[in-house]
């Protein structure tokens, strides 16, 4: 029998349901890596990039992509860390955060996580879990759950759970109140330490990453007395440095810079009390820096 003379394409795996499949399909999308998935179909073959695109549940991403089943892999930090997997973190892709909390019932007189000694809490993260209080100094009696955990005070199986909140709704719907917070974690892209084709896992990071910083800044432009120039340049400092262009008038000048989108309108506020003029906010679609 002869083996197969082509290289194996590689392979990057997404979540194949929940709240992550649709934004993770999106970013990827964004990054130029266009594919259509089949119906009902577990693969999907990227158009212009020697890339297989695998659907998969999310919890398993980690340990498949470190048995090198896939490259690469979309999935949550939180998931990474709670199996223990050896991977590379390649980056953040700025979606998906959430906090990992210690909840107990709104009106328990729980105060301190020390005093959850023995108890017994509800999870579907035992091992982060068990080293944080280990931590603490605390031993407890776990109840290993893979969903509906925020019931399980009500079904009195628990004393508290740990779980994750995003909005907070759930806590809330359910009557439970954090305790403390365990970690904060967001959508990750890891990769497995022995990658089939690491030119193009570095090439989809590279246009991943543009599309992640593009998502979070925006470009602003306006123009500014250049007597009021070294103020404004410490109020936009920009990615690297902001750029700067003469105007007709010798007096004033323009200066484009990169800003945190999120703060934006205070920026722009901060710019119009020093004298800036025209001052434009742009959204970025895609970044190399
Ligand atoms: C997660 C988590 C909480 C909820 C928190 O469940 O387990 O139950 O989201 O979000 P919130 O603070 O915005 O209410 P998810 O919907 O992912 O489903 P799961 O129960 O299958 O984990």
């Amino acid at each position: 029998m002869t083996s197969d003379p082509r290289p194996r394409l590689l392979r990057i795996g997404l979540p194949s349901k929940g709240r992550l499949a649709e934004v993770s399909a999106q970013l990827l999308s964004e990054a130029g890596l266009n594919f259509r998935r089949p119906e009902r179909s577990l693969f999907a073959r990227c158009r212009d990039m020697p890339v297989e695109v695998t659907f998969l549940r999310t919890d398993d991403i980690p340990v498949l992509c470190a048995e090198g089943a896939i490259d690469l892999g979309v999935t949550g930090a939180d998931l990474v860390a709670e199996s223990g997997a050896s991977l590379v973190h390649r980056l953040d892709l700025g979606i998906g955060s959430c906090r990992l909390a210690l909840c107990v019932a709104e009106g328990s007189d729980v105060a301190d996580p020390r005093q959850l000694a023995g108890r017994r809490i509800a999870t579907s993260f035992p091992r982060i879990t068990r080293d944080w209080l280990a931590a603490r100094g605390v031993t407890a009696h776990f109840v290993e759950l893979s969903g509906s955990v925020e019931i399980m005070i009500q079904l009195e199986v628990a004393d508290a759970i740990v779980d994750l909140v995003e909005t907070g709704s759930t806590l809330a719907a359910n009557r439970l109140r954090v305790l403390d917070e365990i970690g904060r974690y967001e959508t990750v892209l890891v990769q497995n330490h022995h990658v089939c084709d690491a030119a193009t896992a570095d090439r989809i990071v590279r246009r991943l990453q543009g599309i992640v910083i593009a998502r979070s800044y925006s470009l602003l432009e306006y123009n500014i007395p250049r007597a009021r120039l070294a103020e404004a340049e410490s109020i936009t400092p920009g990615f690297k440095s902001p750029t700067v262009s003469a105007l007709e008038d010798p007096s004033w000048c323009a200066v484009r810079a990169m800003v945190r989108r999120g703060e934006a309108h205070g920026i722009m506020e901060r710019l119009e009390a020093i004298g800036a003029s025209a001052i434009i906010e742009t959204e970025i679609a895609n970044c190399r820096l």
